[in-house]
């Protein structure tokens, strides 16, 4: 799945947020003509979803529209809507139509204000509570330092009876990452981490990794068993699922920006962008992030660790977000595209 992304405003000022190279930079929001041009390129390769996204993608000036063109587009089969959940009670009824899914970035009060989390509580209440629309929604987290705050999920989680919750280990700006490696980073969270998806697992909620996976390296033998042996009760199986413990890679996001360029997704979105008139479609493009950026990730070595290691031998790991790597992802293009020259195969 691909998504719009429709403006840069944003409500909130999360101290995580990889969208900041664009959020709250100007009030950039997508005009209706290029809103419909990354549509039918997302639409021409037969897919049959999509995603909107932001900043804050309810704050776009015509975000009802949007939701209404979505709506009528038959091509659509579903639309996510990803969100800080603060707007929603702007547009309930036209979140109640069938296509719609939200992913509800769930901050906890200290970080939104009081006010503004009481808010996001009284729209769960809402949607879930009033409306009936728990099928619809996930809620996230993103573990953003070593001593992130989680009690208050817990308590949405199971107020809502939710037995998933998708969570994101953040990408760290481009400022700290040039002064952290990857590892030392997953090691910082790791801890607090996995006393998380303990509690969590014992109430019955199984986490879902998103972004930034942490790499089966670092997970310690007593946190496969726990992992283990509360799948199997929660599920009646110990099998654990690949994306949690074993790929750590992942797939070109793309997110089409208001100028209708792409990015690979935004952790990338300084060194990616490529307009999307040059693609025939949205596969090609992929196709293109796959061959000039996922192509070199395993060749590029973090960590000592790393070298001989049968993950990044086999294409499972890329030891962490590409961000981490992308300074030698690019010289590695470099290289090649002075090799095809040498041959004479260059553009
Ligand atoms: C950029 S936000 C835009 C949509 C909406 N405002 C929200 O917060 O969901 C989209 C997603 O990016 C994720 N995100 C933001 N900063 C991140 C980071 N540094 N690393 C990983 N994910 C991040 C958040 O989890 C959020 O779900
Ligand atoms: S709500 Fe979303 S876009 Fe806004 S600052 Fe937080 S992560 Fe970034
Ligand atoms: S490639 Fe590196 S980070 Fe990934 S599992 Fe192997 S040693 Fe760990």
């Amino acid at each position: 799945m691909a998504n719009i992304v429709l403006t840069d405003v944003c409500n909130l000022r999360c101290p995580y947020c990889f969208a900041g190279e664009f959020v709250n930079q100007d009030a950039n929001e997508i005009s209706m003509q290029n809103y419909r041009a990354a549509k039918e390129f997302i639409l021409s390769s037969g897919e049959s979803s999509l995603g909107l996204i932001g900043g804050e993608p309810l704050l776009h000036s015509r975000f009802k529209e949007i939701l209404q063109d979505v709506i009528e587009d038959k091509r659509i089969r579903k639309a996510t809507v990803f969100t800080n959940g603060i707007h929603c009670d702007e547009f309930l009824n036209e979140f109640a139509h069938e296509k719609f899914r939200f992913l509800i970035n769930c901050n906890p009060p200290s970080d939104t204000g009081q006010r503004q989390y009481q808010k996001l509580c009284d729209n769960l209440e809402e949607m879930i509570g009033n409306r009936y629309m728990r099928d619809k929604v996930s809620l996230g987290i993103n573990m953003y330092k070593p001593d992130f705050e989680y009690d208050y999920l817990i308590e949405l989680l199971e107020k809502y009876r939710f037995d998933q919750v998708r969570v994101s280990i953040t990408v760290p700006n481009l400022e700290e990452r040039g002064r952290q490696d990857a590892l030392s980073y997953f090691e910082s969270i790791r801890p607090r981490m996995f006393e998380f998806f303990k509690l969590l697992m014992e109430k019955g909620i199984r986490p879902h990794y998103d972004c930034n996976r942490l790499p089966a390296c670092m997970i310690r033998e007593e946190d496969y068993e726990m992992l283990r042996e509360e799948t199997a009760r929660i599920l009646g199986g110990r099998k654990l699922t690949a994306n949690m413990v074993e790929i750590v890679r992942c797939n070109p996001v793309i997110d089409i920006l208001q100028d209708l360029t792409a990015i690979r997704c935004f952790g990338l979105s300084q060194y990616t962008k490529v307009p999307i008139g040059r693609f025939r479609s949205i596969a090609e493009l992929r196709e293109y992030y796959r061959r000039e950026v996922d192509a070199y990730a395993c060749n590029t070595v973090h960590h000592t660790n790393c070298i001989d290691c049968e993950r990044r031998l086999t294409a499972k790991c890329y030891g962490g977000c590409l961000a981490y790597k992308m300074n030698d992802i690019l010289k590695l293009q470099e290289c090649s595209r002075r090799q095809m020259e040498l041959h004479g195969q260059g553009e």
